[in-house]
């Protein structure tokens, strides 16, 4: 009797999968059968629709209150697109986990890894809302796409984006320590920070051009007190996306900034732009500063290798984005 109401659970739930694209997994499946033999309603414990069923008039929806929120308040698409890369930059290639396909940084546990600090008060909640009004998009969609969307709204490249990602539980968030930390050697720029940025970025699957490349989107936004602990922003224009993050960089002497503070740089004393410890290494290291001075010197070839980079970054790890 009980096996027979099993098979018939399941044949329910299969061609339901089936026809609305449920990223379902065996193990999901069975949670679902003992949940309902257990008593408790199947319709609370179900896993979400995948995106990709989302009409294109939700997601055309969701970009437009995306932009509105920008056009609000331009400071806010520097902080949308570090959640966007934040939510992705947890993958790992060998164990082709965490990564955007689930997005778990929705999760107090994730926020409170280090390198998320500041998330869970602003990004986080402002995609939160966005999400109520439209929430047949997965948050693994709406925080790649807010990302993108940003980029594009103050001024960069078109980021090509895909919908389907399905929200995974908490189970599935990774360790701490994935991201990459500003400053990891002694304070200042060093070999290690070098080696730490290549250790994170090619876990993910990146090589020295890939990170340099991403590492421009520095030309936006700035750091917060409240945040990391550091301050500033990186160049004069916080707000629109360019190559100065690389002309600035090759450019300016910077020099440690004096403050009761953690160890950064400035341009120049009581300067107003900043740099990390990491962002200098991108200059000390010889095979990071042929990038660098590419950049520098071609805003086209920027915009074009940060667009690739930047897609690949929301689609680590993720099957079936259509
Ligand atoms: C290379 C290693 C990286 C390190 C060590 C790093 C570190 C940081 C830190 C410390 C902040 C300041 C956070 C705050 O106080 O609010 C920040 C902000 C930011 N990061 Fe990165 N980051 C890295 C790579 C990236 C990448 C790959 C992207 C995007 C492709 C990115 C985009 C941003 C943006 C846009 C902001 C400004 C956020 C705002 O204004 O609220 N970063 N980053």
């Amino acid at each position: 009797m009980y096996f027979r109401s099993v098979l018939l659970l399941l044949a329910t739930l299969l061609p339901l999968s089936m026809s609305w694209g449920f990223g379902l997994t065996r193990r999901s499946v069975m949670k679902e059968v003992v949940a309902t033999s257990a008593g408790i309603t199947l319709t609370t414990s179900l896993p979400r629709p995948s995106s990709a069923a989302v009409p294109s008039s939700e997601i055309e929806g969701a970009k437009t209150e995306i932009v509105n929120l920008i056009k609000s308040d331009p400071n806010k698409g520097p902080t949308l697109i570090r959640l966007a890369w934040h939510s992705s930059g947890t993958y790992s290639k060998l164990s082709k986990d965490g990564g955007p396909s689930g997005g778990t940084i929705r999760f107090k546990d994730e926020l409170l890894h280090g390198g998320n600090a500041g998330l869970a008060v602003t990004a986080v909640p402002w995609m939160g809302k966005i999400h109520s009004k439209h929430p047949q998009i997965s948050y693994a969609d709406l925080y790649t796409l807010g990302g993108a969307v940003a980029v594009e709204t103050l001024g960069g490249p078109k980021i090509p984006w895909r919908q389907g990602r399905n929200d995974a539980g908490e189970d599935s968030i990774t360790p701490d320590g994935r991201l990459p930390n500003a400053d990891v050697g002694p304070a200042g720029a060093d070999k290690s920070d070098a080696q730490h940025l290549r250790d994170i970025f090619y876990r993910m699957g990146f090589d020295d051009k890939g990170i340099v490349a991403l590492s421009g989107a520095h030309a936006l936004g700035r750091c917060h007190t409240t945040a990391s602990g550091y301050d500033g922003p990186w160049s004069p224009t916080p707000t629109t996306f360019n190559n100065s993050y690389f002309t600035l960089l090759s450019s300016v002497n910077w020099t440690p900034r004096e403050w009761n503070g953690p160890f950064q740089y400035e341009n120049g004393k009581g300067g107003t732009l900043m740099m990390l410890p990491s962002d200098i290494a991108l200059i000390e290291d010889p095979k990071f500063k042929k990038w660098v001075d590419v950049y520098a010197q071609d805003s086209d070839r920027f915009f074009g290798d940060f667009s690739d980079s930047f897609s690949k970054l929301m689609e680590l790890g993720c099957n079936n984005l259509a």
